[in-house]
């Protein structure tokens, strides 16, 4: 029970790997604030968690709205009088298979970017004056191994160039906020997924499932532990992080990607 008595938020909670962190949260005894903005599917992950005696609430939330993400935190609070851990899961590049810059818009480009990187600077600029009112906080951003720029001909990755870009910036959000946040006792770290794929339902998985039966062999023979990840390989790394297991790493970037 490493996150007992802690209390969190997770953002991108209705599915994929921010569900598989809620259920992994909940087994470690967290109490949780699920945001997602499929408000009716994150109502059912925070169903299932209270349903096995863990306890979880859900909040319908466009992190890419601040007022909106104010709200969230201030829900947060009302129900539990702190927030220890905040997890920026909410994220992904869509569905289109969107790869030459030429044909890449300027509208999806910013909805990309705001929603896996703008998110993350409104829901922890939200979260940071109560965190550091306590002396106490753990910040957890999801990136992903496409911050490198390593997608070619293989992947799942849609609109995969603002992607790209706003993922790596997910690492120099955290690698500055983890300086800026150290002395208040607050650690920010990144998880670096690489091809993980979720449940049936959720975006990667069914991206996946519609590709060639080669193309889907490549992929999966790609990574030397010669199998995709599964969801709770990346919840579980994020636990490390969001607990005091992680007691002297900030500013890091955990990859979990069944190697290079
Ligand atoms: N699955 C992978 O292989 C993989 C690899 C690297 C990084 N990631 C990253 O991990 C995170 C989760 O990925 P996933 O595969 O579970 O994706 P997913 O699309 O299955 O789930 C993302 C969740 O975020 C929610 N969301 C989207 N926009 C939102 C918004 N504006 N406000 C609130 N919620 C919003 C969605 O409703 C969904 O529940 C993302 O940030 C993704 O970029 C995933």
């Amino acid at each position: 029970m490493r996150l007992e008595g802690k209390t969190a938020i997770i953002t991108g909670a209705a599915q994929g790997l921010g569900r598989a962190i809620a259920l992994d949260f909940a087994s470690e005894g967290a109490a949780m604030l699920l945001a997602d903005i499929q408000g009716e599917k994150v109502a059912q992950v925070a169903a299932l968690i209270g349903e096995n005696g863990g306890q979880a609430e859900a909040i319908e939330v466009d992190v890419t709205n601040a007022s909106a993400v104010d709200r969230m935190v201030a829900r947060a609070l009302e129900l539990y009088g702190s927030v220890d851990i905040l997890v920026n899961d909410a994220g992904g590049s869509g569905n289109q298979g969107i790869q030459d810059i030429t044909d890449v818009t300027e509208e999806q480009w910013d909805a990309t970017v705001d929603v896996n990187l703008k998110s993350a600077f409104l829901c922890a600029k939200a979260i940071v004056p109560h965190m550091r009112e306590r002396g106490y906080g753990r910040i957890v951003n999801l990136s992903s191994f496409s911050a490198k720029g390593n997608f070619g001909e293989l992947g799942t990755t849609a609109v995969r160039l603002p992607y790209a870009a706003a993922k790596s910036g997910i690492l120099g959000f955290t690698f500055q906020l983890a300086r800026d946040l150290g002395p208040d006792g607050i650690y920010v770290n990144a998880v670096q997924p690489g091809f993980i794929l979720t449940e049936p339902g959720a975006r990667v998985h069914d991206r996946f499932e519609e590709l060639p039966d080669d193309v889907r062999d490549r992929m999966t023979r790609a990574t030397p532990l010669g199998r995709p990840g599964r969801p709770d390989d990346v919840a579980k790394a994020v636990t490390f992080l969001a607990s005091d297991d992680a007691s002297y790493t900030t500013g890091s970037v955990l990859e979990v990607t069944g190697g290079r």
